[in-house]
């Protein structure tokens, strides 16, 4: 596996016969990414990786400065799901024109996290068209984890008549149903125990429907704080403070 810095690299290494896959990321990689990576091999002849910390998706208080980072367990863990290249740009090679974007979040950022990070989608969607546009790939996967993510980036990609198909990958869950997250590794072993029992009020909410008594559970449970439990697209989203770690969820109603 290529591991490359710049867009013109990039281009030059792709055989644009092949069907390119592509799975952004902001590293600190765990198993869940890996099910991304090789739900795109499964869709594609060719993989591109990326790693970046964007920072245009991060409002001033929140964990930028502090997000893992760890190049090298990514780059080995990439390579053995099957990474074809790993794309590690700076900032300056993906911004090399400011932070300024046409490209804007639409209806789908209404609500929830954008409730909570007003700037976010807005961020992640100029980062992944930047992204797109060094990549050029037919597909690209996206974790239905950050679920109003994956509707944000699908809705872009119809409105701007972006050429790639975007596909969402199923949550990967620990063995006590914790969704994986790269944000986990902030959680002390006693907020970890509380974390694991997020899913369990979730799935109970997604069958019983009663969000007011999910709520109170959430928070009788350990939670500090809830940000959102509210049912869209089928399914029950939420996120809810644990300490300083603000983890989020959500779970089919089906
Ligand atoms: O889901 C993420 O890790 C990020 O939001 C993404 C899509 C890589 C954009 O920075």
């Amino acid at each position: 596996m290529k591991i490359i810095r710049t867009k013109a690299e990039l281009q030059s290494a792709i055989n644009h016969n092949d069907k390119i896959g592509f799975v952004p990321t902001m590293g600190a990689l765990h198993a869940g990414h890996l099910s991304l990576v090789k739900l795109a091999r499964e869709n594609s002849d060719f993989v591109v990786a990326s790693v970046f910390v964007n920072p245009t998706q991060f409002a001033p208080n929140e964990d930028f400065d502090s997000y893992p980072r760890d190049e090298k367990g990514d780059a080995a863990m990439l390579e053995s799901a099957g990474a074809d290249i790993l794309f590690s740009p700076t900032a300056e090679v993906l911004y090399h024109d400011g932070f300024d974007s046409d490209i804007k979040a639409g209806s789908a950022a209404q609500g929830l996290e954008a409730t909570f990070r007003p700037t976010h989608f807005d961020g992640v969607v100029n980062v992944v068209a930047r992204l797109f546009d060094a990549v050029k790939p037919d597909i690209a996967v996206f974790g239905e984890k950050d679920y109003q993510q994956l509707q944000v980036l699908t809705e872009m990609v119809k409105t701007y008549n972006m050429p790639v198909e975007i596909i969402g990958a199923p949550i990967l869950r620990d063995e006590h149903g914790l969704a994986l997250s790269s944000r986990n590794a902030y959680l002390s072993a006693d907020e970890l125990k509380i974390a694991r029992k997020l899913n369990v009020i979730v799935r109970k909410c997604a069958q019983d429907k009663n969000i007011n008594s999910a709520k109170e559970t959430i928070l009788d449970a350990g939670f500090k704080k809830m940000d959102y439990i509210e049912e869209r697209w089928g399914r029950i989203l939420v996120a809810a403070w644990l300490g300083k770690t603000r983890l989020i969820d959500n779970i089919s109603v089906n």
